[in-house]
């Protein structure tokens, strides 16, 4: 039987508030017979006075994405739209679903900005209030509101929806977001609406550089009520100077800092709002999902650190805010501080916050239970420390509420390893953290800004754990709006530095997002509304560049944090220019290859031997005569290889670089920002899959699953956020929620999993799991734009058995370990066979280094029976860092067969742990 399981009109269902004049619908097929194909489809569009588009029969298989081409939509009014499609195999189904236009266009915005009466560096949040009542029986009632800060609206003392820290963050000057509310429910014979107010984004403090009112010094909101009665008549009620201002019970909110909320504080009215001078041709419908609290967490612990503070532990690194139901006397002032680590003594450590507070306040009224909850602010943390309340246990006092966009969640990945399960579960969580509103770098400290590279390099991995069109689709075009030829991309977005010029693998952002999400959702506008701005991109490095085709000028972030410089620095060993130039030939590539998609022949001619010319320029400058590269480092030799500027027959010479590197490195990364996404890809795409395996399974550090046995329940923003001892980076710039290394989940879902796109939007797919030793079984699949896409599979005494299921309306290349290639529709399918593939794997070998083997306490024991004092050893720190074949080779007689035997202790103890 075929059925359509999901109708969406621009990624949504049946959404509200939708200001595109040209929606798109998706839907998604399910059948129990293999290899279904669309074969036609119709939509049909009715609005209030009839049909306003039939598309008629299409004879085709788009269900993706399918454009509205009816008569023009008319604002704030509701579309039924049914779809009805016929398969290959003669069945038919269809389904219905509705969206509701927002107010379209400027004519349609009756309401004027409204700001306070007071200075404005005022502290309290303020609050704007009117009262009105209805005439007649209601219908339908509306709220559009905006603000230029951060908003709540409150009807008759209801939250009006579920969205945290509306409007948002867009680039305030060309773009300001509005929300719309159903509020049908909420309306009583008299009504009060009430609008609170905080400084936000706009006007709070803001940036690691310090200042404030990036927008703005002042306040402001604007909302437009719109109330249809069953009668026909509507009443309209818009923000003027009719609405009252005054403060209430929330008496600070910034970001970075906390909230104050003062129970005994009623609003009290201050006089009339005035009017403020701001274009309402800014505001634009929201774009994305809301964020939106999505999980709420109870305190794992409760303990008393050593410095005698009371702190919880909700065993989870998240990002969000606190509700605590208190029942407590008037007056008593509870402070409540966010952290993300406890120090090695045990402390509540808030040093890495560098200025930002993150402290909110609640003072109680003492009228029984009281709830307060932060709407102004989010925090980064797993611990907070309670001051304030007498030292009776309130486990139930607290409540952890997740805050993130609100997107789909699309992926799932899953295998034999515990702690790779967790590398994927710190993963999901760095970007719950960083993907609120904008992608941030991290949650926590004096920052939280949209740093361009950090998505750049998390994009591909993003978009397998969670849909994120829209999310991107919003942030994009704030991208857009902040590029000029002159300054190129700035390096967060929005941008609130001061005029840097465009650095490369952050601004690249510009042409790499668009395509991956091209490529993850099939979606041609967004590749077609950003195409300007990739092509900008490129030409503003083309005007640095020039006729040599090497961007060798100004500041560049290179390999951010990788470990390979000495001494030590934040830019890591590979020639800046090097990169610069390696991602000018990328984006030049991308862009080539989108002006093809967008059949603009033209562009995709001339950027095509663009990048022709800037990779024989790299070759020159980069890559020796004989094939050697200039910067050998690991992320040297992986952008050569990934993004193709090696000669072919150079590429081997370069891999094999690349593998002495990690040799000398005993098989560790030493990549930062820009390596690290495609180490592993490198590795198992020239055939070294096993390596790439073995650096991804490393234990010790520097590597994912170090930070993994450290207690990391997020990504850390370096390799060594904490050290072995419990100490912590302390150069002033440390997060443990940063998601950049987390970019290797891309290559878990593709080459683990087996989960890869082979045209866009998955319309054909590539299922290729490549197993790797260390991991028996594992399983993935992706909520894919035409249905789930899925694979598990299981190794166990050389019998392979997978299941693959392929959604509807889609192909799959299934290539299985060992076997040829074949390609299926859309299905469940089951294999089973015979390998040769041994994937059972010891985790101590005579390549481990001694400190590897040493961290296993069973390992110290015997050394300590058999070798008594090596620990005080003065060679020990030297080592620590050699391999037990290397030391062997060193040590006396009886060393090799001592070793031997401790390997083999640890790998025993492994497997029956
Ligand atoms: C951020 C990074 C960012 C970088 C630029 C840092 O302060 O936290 O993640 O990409 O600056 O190099």
């Amino acid at each position: 039987m075929l059925k359509i399981s999901e109708l969406k009109t621009e990624y949504r269902q049946n959404p509200i508030g939708l200001d595109v004049a040209k929606p798109r619908f998706s839907w998604i097929l399910k059948s129990d017979r293999n290899d279904t194909v669309q074969c036609s489809y119709s939509i049909i569009v009715k609005g209030a006075d009839g049909i306003v588009w039939d598309s008629g029969k299409v004879e085709n298989s788009q269900s993706v994405l399918s454009v509205y081409s009816g008569l023009m939509l008319k604002p704030r009014t509701r579309y039924n739209v049914t779809v009805a499609v016929h398969d290959n195999h003669g069945e038919s189904a269809a389904a219905e679903g509705w969206f509701e236009t927002g107010l379209m266009s400027c004519d349609n915005r009756k309401a004027s900005w409204i700001t306070h009466g007071y200075e404005d560096k005022v502290e309290a949040c303020p609050v704007y209030v009117r009262e009105f009542d209805l005439s007649g029986k209601v219908k339908a009632a509306r709220v559009y509101a905006s603000a230029l800060g951060v908003y709540e609206l409150e009807m008759n003392g209801r939250k009006a929806g579920d969205a945290f820290l509306a409007p948002g963050w867009t680039s305030y000057h060309t773009r300001v977001q509005y929300q719309t509310y159903d509020i049908t429910d909420m309306m009583g014979e008299t009504n009060q609406v009430v609008i609170t107010s905080a400084n936000g984004w706009f006007a709070g403090e803001f940036g690691f550089a310090g200042g404030v009112s990036h927008y703005g010094s002042r306040t402001a909101v604007w909302a437009q009520i719109e109330i249809d009665y069953e009668d026909g008549h509507t009443d309209t009620i818009v923000t003027d100077s009719g609405w009252q201002y005054g403060s209430g019970p929330r008496r600070y909110a910034e970001i970075y800092h906390g909230e104050v909320i003062d129970h005994n504080i009623p609003v009290k009215i201050e006089g009339n709002a005035i009017a403020f001078d701001y274009p309402i041709s800014v505001l634009t419908a929201q774009e994305s999902e809301s964020v939106r609290i999505t999980e709420r967490l109870k305190p794992a612990a409760r303990m008393i650190t050593p410095k005698g503070e009371v702190v919880y532990d909700f065993g989870q690194n998240l990002t969000g805010i606190i509700e605590a139901r208190l029942n407590c006397p008037k007056g008593t002032k509870v402070v409540l501080g966010h952290a993300e680590v406890l120090d090695k003594e045990g402390n509540f450590y808030t040093e890495n916050l560098r200025s930002a507070r993150a402290e909110d306040t609640f003072i109680c009224a003492g009228e029984g239970e009281e709830t307060f909850l932060p709407a102004f602010t989010f925090h980064g943390f797993r611990y907070i420390r309670v001051e304030g309340l007498s030292d009776k246990r309130e486990e139930d006092c607290f409540t952890a509420c997740v805050l993130h966009t609100d997107m789909e969640a699309a992926g799932h990945f899953q295998c034999s390893n515990e702690a790779v399960n967790r590398l994927q579960q710190n993963i999901r969580w760095g970007q719950r953290g960083n993907f609120l509103d904008i992608p941030t770098d991290c949650p926590q400290r004096d920052e939280r800004l949209g740093w361009t590279g950090d998505a750049q390099v998390f994009a591909s991995t993003a978009a397998y754990n969670y849909n994120t069109a829209l999310f991107f689709t919003k942030w994009l075009r704030d991208l857009k709006a902040e590029q000029t030829l002159e300054h190129g991309v700035p390096h967060v977005i929005p941008n609130i530095l001061s005029n840097i010029e465009g650095a490369a693998a952050w601004s690249d952002a510009a042409a790499i997002i668009p395509w991956e999400m091209y490529q993850a959702y099939g979606d041609i506008r967004l590749l077609a509304d950003q195409y300007d701005s990739m092509r900008d991109w490129v030409e503003y490095i083309r005007s640095k560049a020039g006729e040599s085709h090497l961007w060798q000028t100004g500041h560049q972030y290179a390999d951010w944090l990788a470990l390979d410089n000495e001494p030590a620095s934040r830019v890591g060993a590979t020639d800046p220019y090097l990169v610069a130039t390696a991602y000018y030939a990328y984006s030049t590539d991308l862009t080539a290859r989108a002006a093809k998609v967008l059949g603009k022949t033209e562009d995709a001619a001339l950027y095509a031997k663009l990048h022709d010319d800037i990779v024989s320029a790299f070759r020159k400058e980069y890559i020796t005569e004989t094939g050697r590269m200039v910067s050998e480092t690991q992320t040297g030799c992986v952008l050569a290889l990934h993004f193709d500027l090696a000669k072919p027959e150079h590429r081997e010479r370069i891999f094999q670089s690349l593998t002495v590197n990690l040799a000398n490195h005993n098989n560790h990364l030493t990549t930062g920002f820009v390596g690290t996404p495609y180490l592993c890809h490198v590795l198992s795409n020239n055939g070294s899959h096993e390596t790439a395996g073995t650096v991804f399974l490393k234990h010790d550090y520097p590597s994912w699953l170090y930070c993994v046995d450290m207690g990391a329940t997020t990504i850390w923003e370096r390799w060594d956020s904490m050290k072995k001892d419990g100490s912590f980076d302390e150069s002033g710039m440390n997060s443990f929620n940063h998601y950049a290394y987390g970019s290797v989940g891309s290559w878990m879902y593709q080459k683990l999993g087996g989960l890869q796109i082979e045209e866009p939007g998955y319309k054909k797919s590539r299922i290729a799991p490549v197993p790797i030793k260390g991991i028996t079984c594992a399983e993935a699949s992706v909520r894919t734009v035409y249905g789930e896409l899925s694979c598990k599979w299981e190794c166990t005494d050389h019998r392979m058995t997978v299941d693959i299921v392929v959604p509807c309306n889609t192909t799959a290349t299934v290539c299985l370990p060992g076997k040829e290639e074949f390609l299926v529709g859309s299905g469940s399918y089951h294999y089973e066979y015979q390998t040769e593939l041994e994937l059972e794997y010891e985790r101590y070998s005579m390549e481990s280094t001694l400190g590897e083997i040493l961290d296993n306490p069973v390992a110290m024991e015997i050394l300590r029976q058999h070798a008594p004092g090596i620990a005080d050893n003065p060679m020990i720190q030297f080592a620590l860092e050699q391999s037990i074949s290397q030391l062997t080779a060193l040590m006396p007689e009886g060393s090799a067969q001592l070793f031997a035997m401790v390997i083999k202790t640890c790998n025993d103890a492994e497997k029956t742990n």
